[in-house]
């Protein structure tokens, strides 16, 4: 038995009470479904900002009414300190922190908005938390901390400079976090996510990821963008893993605390190679794609290669990432045809 299935085993057998910020999100939603599936008690705190009440309907429809009965959804912000601990308030047992403005553009165009919710907001949260002595806490990091620094794959202990607003907010996370270790002895774990796909992930809006916007062009007919020569590298990886890493980090034992761990598959895919996936996952579902790539200009901010060693996450937690881009993609296109 793995050690995720032993855990899940464990959770059935005695559910406990988890806070997922972010919960109307596509990573907050996704692990709610999972933790509602597995009988536990879910607080969620979301603010709307780039979350969705119909991913909250989703879930609805995809877990027994008994189950949904364990959620709670609070609307507000983690921006105001209050809205932290009035979710707080319920007992909770483990926080999976995943409520904050994504997208590296976005942090370049308005990066005091960014910076109030992934810092701020991540301090309120981390804070509260701490106050009311939480089992663990859990936070979404992300790969663009590795910023410019060469080496593939990355390994966590080797950084380099950031290259946009949101890759420092997240990084600043990681230092809160270190701190909050060693003045307060709370520790963490932080989970440097690498470009997470799958179900519910929006693909709507100018910030939209990559697998969604496209896969979505590509079902309408439209044209596809490519920024830059398509030769751009990226570790993708399948929400499902994303959830598997989240449940192991919150069960962890405190020896495993205080460190970050990779989210990804160690894999590196193309987005020409990407393309070429997403179109025969389409094909397979009939989907005549009649798109056209088109190539446009590099994109500021943005890494040119990203692929993650796992070997910590898998030696400390015992991850074992269960899909990979190709199994991935079939489901989430399926779910994107759904829609
Ligand atoms: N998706 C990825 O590939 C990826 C990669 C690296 C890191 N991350 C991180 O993972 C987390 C989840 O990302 P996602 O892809 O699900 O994005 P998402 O935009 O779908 O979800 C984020 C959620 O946080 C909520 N939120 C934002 N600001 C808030 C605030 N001030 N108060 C309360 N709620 C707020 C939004 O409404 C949304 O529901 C984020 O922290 C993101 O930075 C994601």
């Amino acid at each position: 038995m793995t050690r995720y299935e032993q855990i899940k085993t464990e959770l059935q057998a005695s559910p406990k009470i988890w806070l997922v910020t972010g919960v109307a999100g596509f990573i907050g939603s996704n692990l709610l479904e999972h933790l509602l599936k597995l009988n536990q008690t879910v607080i969620g705190l979301d603010n709307f900002a780039t979350g969705h009440q119909h991913n909250l309907d989703e879930v609805q429809s995809l877990v027994s009414s008994r189950q949904w009965a364990n959620f709670k959804f609070i609307e507000g912000d983690i921006r105001k300190y209050q809205d932290c601990e009035k979710a707080l308030a319920n007992n909770v047992d483990y926080v999976l922190h995943q409520a904050a403005l994504g997208s590296v553009p976005r942090s370049i165009a308005d990066p005091i908005t960014t910076n109030a919710a992934n810092i701020t907001g991540f301090l309120n949260m981390l804070q509260a938390a701490k106050e009311v002595g939480v089992k663990s806490f859990t936070y979404a990091a992300s790969s663009s901390t590795y910023g410019d620094h060469p080496a593939l794959p990355k390994v966590e202990e080797n950084i380099g400079n950031p290259l946009s607003p949101y890759a420092v907010t997240k990084y600043v996370n990681e230092l809160y976090a270190g701190v909050y270790a060693r003045t307060y002895g709370f520790k963490t774990i932080g989970l440097r996510y690498f470009n997470v796909f799958g179900q519910r992930q929006d693909p709507n809006g100018a910030y939209a990821a990559v697998i969604p916007k496209w896969t979505a062009a590509m079902i309408k007919g439209e044209d596809v963008f490519i920024n830059g020569d398509g030769e751009t590298s990226r570790d993708f990886c399948f929400i499902e893993n994303t959830v598997q890493m989240n449940i192991l980090a919150a069960t962890a034992p405190d020896e495993v605390k205080d460190e970050v761990y990779n989210v990804a598959v160690g894999d590196r895919t193309t987005l020409n190679d990407l393309y070429q996936t997403m179109r025969t996952a389409l094909k397979e579902n009939n989907v005549n794609v009649q798109s056209e790539l088109i190539y446009c200009d590099f994109r500021a901010g943005d890494v040119r290669h990203s692929q993650a060693d796992i070997q910590k996450a898998s030696v400390n937690l015992g991850y074992d990432p269960l899909f990979d881009i190709k199994s991935g993609i079939k489901k989430a296109v399926k779910w994107y045809l759904k829609e």
